[in-house]
Parts: structure tokens; sequence; C-alpha cells
């Protein structure tokens, strides 16, 4: 029975480049959308940019330009990214759409019809220079809990500490610099507590499946809602003060939509727009009562939007709710975190400039499973497992036949096969194989294939084919053999072509057929005619990795968000001890004379009182103050540095300034201070 199914990735935020850890999910869902496909079904899969928020509305300005221009350009960018790595949506869309606008409004009005919105006044920290509330991210300052300098508002990085970013000691916009002040705003609130016990329901329930019962939520996901649970589920804020780049709250002037609210909607907009391209029935997807399948792949790091959040909305606007979310975990490079200054960090524009982004199909699926569980692209293994699977095993089979079929029989295929175990087994490995890929379980449906890979070129090296073909009589077992070894070649092509959709195409054209359905391997080529054999894949040169990594290292970048500077700050010097630190005497003094000296254009002769003594000091400061404007004034001054003697006279210590080049800045003590006070 044919299935109707929709399926989505995450939207990616339209503020930054597709990177290797995005593709994990976007190439395990295209695959799983391919395979459907393949199979007979029919099955969307839609997808769009995330464009709204803070961090995209400030990402404009920093680039001079509006949200809507940047968001064009990145949808671009996002697209041709994706379609480089075959990844085939059926409609690649924005948030910032008509049609999003349009259920996001819908949406809320049901929820709040139902009772399900709430609004209260709250206090949040206030940029009085930027004249915006600042979300988490953008407050820094040190951490409550260990003092780190620099830390985000909403966790420290250094010692895991979480809070609130009204915690935070000495905390300044991470967007002006200022210091954010605490200021009221009124919010809109989705009670989420309310939606308890039908979200109970909905995490532990199933739903049928083709007439088999399935499970919602993965077991880590749903041990995780069950976490959540316990901890209380809390109202959630999806209201923002202007200036913000999303949808205005209807009947709300200058209040926003949090991002996270129209993100998920997204999806249906998406859909809706590819429906009325192509004449399709949305309601038959989204109506309450809907028999279509509904999934979202996501990030382990969204599934409490995608499994909390997002089916009470649906459930109390009157919507159907997902009939699965599929969370992945994250990818690590060479067993560690994605790492700019190392090189892995890698974005997508770059591997397709070095690498084939099928070798990275193949060995995403040869790693991925139904599992909420991170994967590991280590680099060296990656190019042995594609160079040993795909050139050495399979791709080998068809080169070493498809010579003798073409120069010896014209072309053409065995009429009868005989008895041939390898094909027959083969075949009857699709049901097993569809079963893997539909469950997810790609890398042991990867393994199956290459098992049964190694099983053809155990046939090729017993029947020796380039012995045959030097024998007389041998002809019409030659060409039996080589038949049989292009049927397992298509045969296996079949079960890798969600994996491997361009080469699959390339085969097609050798094999002079259809494009391969999954049924397909209910048959056998007989007496066909295919085209002459012309490579289909070349296997991976560890230097084009090397070259990829070194294009993708980049030098550590300041803490981003910190607002560039002006002028240079020298590095910290070298850690000393607090006895170190004590051996420095130094006092408060009173400059009781301040002359020129004569020769000497850098040079101001001060006289220092230090309380008990008076000291004579030259300082290189007369670019920066006239003598007679320091008479009088407080300093600190070195007490114990030992004389120099100078062209001009002894100088008998030093007094402090702050600067260089772009300036001098003497330091003066507090009002109250007196000559000769110790400063420590
Ligand atoms: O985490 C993210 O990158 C979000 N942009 C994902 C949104 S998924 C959906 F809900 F829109
Ligand atoms: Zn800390």
């Amino acid at each position: 029975m044919s299935r109707k199914i929709l399926v989505t990735s995450a939207l990616p935020y339209a503020n930054g480049a597709i990177h290797l850890g995005h593709l994990v999910e976007y190439i395990q869902t295209d695959i799983w959308v391919r395979f459907q496909k393949m199979r007979g079904h029919s099955c969307h899969y839609v997808c769009a940019d995330d464009t709204h928020g803070t961090p995209i509305m400030l990402r404009a300005e920093k680039e001079g330009i509006t949200p809507e221009a940047l968001i064009e350009r990145v949808h671009g960018e996002h697209l041709r990214d994706f379609t480089g790595f075959h990844v085939a949506f059926d409609n690649y869309y924005s948030t910032n759409s008509a049609e999003n606008r349009q259920f996001a409004y819908d949406i809320y009005a049901k929820l709040k019809a139902n009772g399900k919105i709430v609004s209260r006044t709250i206090s949040q920290l206030y940029d009085p220079q930027k004249n915006m509330f600042l979300p988490d991210r953008f407050v820094k300052g040190e951490c409550p809990k260990c003092g780190a300098k620099d830390q985000y508002g909403d966790n420290c990085e250094v010692c895991g500490a979480t809070y609130q970013p009204t915690e935070l000691k000495n905390p300044y916009s991470a967007v002006s610099g200022a210091t954010p002040v605490l200021r009221d705003s009124e919010h809109f609130f989705f009670r989420l507590g309310e939606c308890e016990d039908f979200l109970k329901g909905w995490t532990t329930g199933a739903t049928t499946v083709n007439g088999a019962e399935r499970a919602r939520l993965q077991e880590g996901a749903a041990n995780k809602m069950q976490e959540w649970f316990d901890a209380g589920l809390n109202d959630w804020d999806i209201s923002r003060d202007a200036p913000y780049f999303g949808f205005e709250i209807p009947d709300a002037p200058g209040k926003y939509f949090y991002v996270w609210l129209d993100a998920p909607v997204g999806y249906m907009a998406s859909h809706k727009n590819l429906c009325d391209r192509l004449g399709l029935d949305f309601d038959e997807y989204w109506n309450k009562d809907s028999s279509a399948e509904l999934y979202h792949f996501i990030g382990k790091d969204i599934l409490y939007f995608h499994a909390l959040f997002w089916p009470a909305m649906l459930e109390y606007s009157g919507y159907r709710t997902p009939t699965g979310i599929n969370a992945h975990g994250f990818l690590t490079v060479d067993g560690a975190k994605m790492s700019k200054s190392r090189g892995t960090f890698i974005t997508a524009e770059s591997y397709l400039r070095h690498l084939n982004p099928e070798w990275l199909r193949y060995y995403f699926a040869a790693k991925l499973n139904s599992a909420i569980e991170d994967i590991d692209l280590n680099l060296e293994d990656f190019a042995a497992r594609v160079n040993s699977d795909l050139i050495g095993k399979y791709v080998n089979i068809a080169s070493r036949a498809a010579g003798f079929i073409s120069k010896r029989f014209g072309g053409e295929l065995a009429r009868d096969l005989g008895d041939a175990p390898v094909l027959a087994k083969l075949q009857a490995a699709g049901d097993e194989l569809a079963q893997l890929i539909e469950n997810r379980e790609f890398s042991r449906a990867i393994r199956d294939i290459m098992a049964l890979t190694d099983e053809v070129n155990q046939f090729v090296d017993a029947n020796k084919p380039w012995e045959m073909a030097k024998q007389e009589g041998m002809d019409a077992e030659l060409q039996r053999v080589c038949s049989i070894l292009i049927n397992a070649f298509r045969l296996l092509t079949i079960y890798l072509k969600p994996v491997l959709p361009r080469l699959a195409a390339d085969v097609e054209a050798f094999l002079n057929i259809a494009p391969l359905r999954w049924v397909d391997a209910g048959s056998l080529l007989l007496a066909h005619c295919i085209n002459p054999y012309s490579h289909l894949m070349t296997r991976i040169d560890p230097k084009a990795i090397e070259a990829m990594v070194e294009e993708n290292k980049q030098a550590l970048a300041p803490i981003e968000t910190k607002p560039a500077l002006d002028y240079d700050v020298p590095p910290i010097a070298e850690t000393i001890s607090i006895d170190d630190f004590m051996k420095v005497d130094l006092r408060v003094a009173k400059i009781v004379e301040a002359k020129a000296v004569e020769g000497a254009d850098k040079l101001v002769s001060l006289t220092l009182d230090i309380g008990n003594e008076t000291r004579h000091v030259f300082a290189g400061i007369k670019s920066a103050y006239k003598p007679e404007d320091l008479q009088g004034r407080l300093t600190v001054m070195v007490a114990n540095l030992a004389p120099r003697k100078m062209k001009f006279g002894l100088s008998e210590g030093m007094v402090l300034a702050g600067g260089g080049d772009g300036g001098l800045y003497i330091l003066s003590p507090d009002s109250g201070a007196k000559p000769g006070m110790r400063v420590k």
C-alpha cells in the first residue's frame, strides 16, 4: 500500500554557513526520503531557512544590509550547498514568508482562544545605549560561581554553571559594551504546564504506521522527556520586544513572536507553498484526523522544542501532531568537537571544493543508526573505508565484467544466467535491507550490503573471468559469469541508490536502464545491451583531505561578540607571585614642581613629595602634559626603583602612567589620598 509521508529536517538559521555537522542530519533525512520514493510511496521532503531573531538582525546590521537582503543571500548559499550534497528537498522555503505569517497568526489565535496564552510583566536586562532588551547570549560578564571573565548570560564555559543573566558580575552588553540595566516589559507566555497530561500521553503513546505500532519518540528521547516532566513544565515566553526581526504579534504593537514560535510553523509554511505549487491538498496532511505520516528529523539539542512545544502548539490549535521525531547526535571530527583552529570545522562549500559529496554520504550512512548517538568522522578511516568499500569492492565489480561484455559480446548480456545462487541471495536481501533503512539502521544496512559485495567478489575470484577469456570454447560461460556480475552490480546499486544517487544515475546510464526502483530487485537483466563502461568513481586522495583541513584552519578570533577596540591592547605579561609584586614599593606622590627640561623634548622634570622625603624624577610625558598642569596633582610612583643616572641628572624613581604611542595618562589616586601612602 502506498503511504503518504511528509518529512522535514531542522530549519538552519539564515546567518551562517552550512558545515559538516549540519550535513549529518540532511544526509540522513535525504537517504530516508530517497528510499521512501524508491519504494513507490508519496513522500515530500520540505525545509526552509530559519530567518528571524536577534542574531540575524544584528548580523545584517553589522554587514550594513537589511535583514531581508541577508536572508535572501544566505538562502542562495544554503540551497547551493545542499544541492551540492545531493540533498533533494521538494521545497526549500523561508520562515519570512506570507504562508508562515498566516500559520503563525492562525496558531497563535487558536491557542489564545483556548486559554493557552497569558501575559505577564517581567524584568530583563536592557542595553541603554543600543535601546534593546538583551537575549541571554548577548549579555556577558564574570561567572557568579567561578569568576571567569567574558562568560555568556546563561552558562559558564569554564565551570559549567548555569544561571540567570542578572546573576553575572560586572555584566556588559555584547552588542555595545554598555552596562545593562533592568527594565520591565510585558511578555506573552504559552502555558505549557497546562498541556502536561496531553504531552505525557503523547510521549508514551504509539502510532500505527503501515499496520504496525511504532513509538513516536526514540527511547533516549522518551527518557529525556520524563526528566523534563519530573522537573516540571514552565510557561514558555513566546514574545520579544522591538527592535526584533520577526512577525509582529497581532494586537500587540512593538511585540514580536520569538523566533522559536514561528520556526517549526515554517515546516507547515514550506509544505503549504509546495502544495499550492503542485495542486496538492494541504489539509489532507495537517488535519487532526490525517492519515498521512509526518516525521521531523532533528538534532538532539532541539528536542525540547520539537517534542514538547511543537506537539502542544499543534494539539491546542486543532492540527495533527507528528508521527515521529527522529533525533540524532552531534558530529565529532577525529574524535573531538569540530574546531576552527584545527581546521575541522569544515564548511560544506570547502568540502565540495576538494572532495566528492557521495564519499561523505556513504561514510555517514555507514555510521548512522536510529539511536541518539554522536558520530565521528575520522578522516583517515574515511579515506580508507570509502576507497576499500566503494572503489575496491563495489565499483570494481562493474569494471571487471564490463570490458568482456563490450569487447566480446557486443555489449549484450547473456539470455540465460543458469544457476546463480549469488544473485538469488542478493535478491532475497531486499526486504531485510528495506526494513533496516525504514528503521534508520543505516549502518547495519551498509554492513549487510558490503557483506553481499564481498560474496560477489568471491564469486569473481572463484570463476576468474580473465582466465576464461583466454580459453577456447568458454565464450558462453564467460558471457554468463560476466552477466551475473553485471546483474549483481545492478542489485547492489539499487540498495545503495538512496545513499549514492549521483553514482546510481551514472550506473543507470551505463546499464542503459530506466531509473532504478526498489521493486526492480525482483527482476534481472537478460539479453539486454549495456553501454561501454566508463569510470564511475575515483579513490580519495588523502592529500585532498589535508588541503581541505588546511583551508578551514582559522586563527582564533577574539571573542566575537565583544565590541572591537580602536586601540592596541598588548598581551598580558608572564604571571608573577604576590611576593614578586610586593617587592615593588608604590607610593602616593604629590607633584610639587614640574618643569620642562632644556634639550630634552620628551621629558618633564618632576619634584615629588612622598611624605617623609622628596624625590626628583624625569618622566617621559611631555607629549601628553604641559608641566604647569601637573603642578599640585597627586599621582603614584615606584619609590624603590634603583636611581638611574641620566644625561640631565639623577632620576630617583618612576611615575605610573597608562597608554603608550596612542596617548599617555598618568595615574591619580582617589581624593583623600595623602603623599607617602603605600599603594598595593
Ligand atoms: O537550532 C536551529 O538551528 C534552529 N534554527 C532549528 C529550527 S528547527 C524548526 F523548528 F524550525
Ligand atoms: Zn564559572
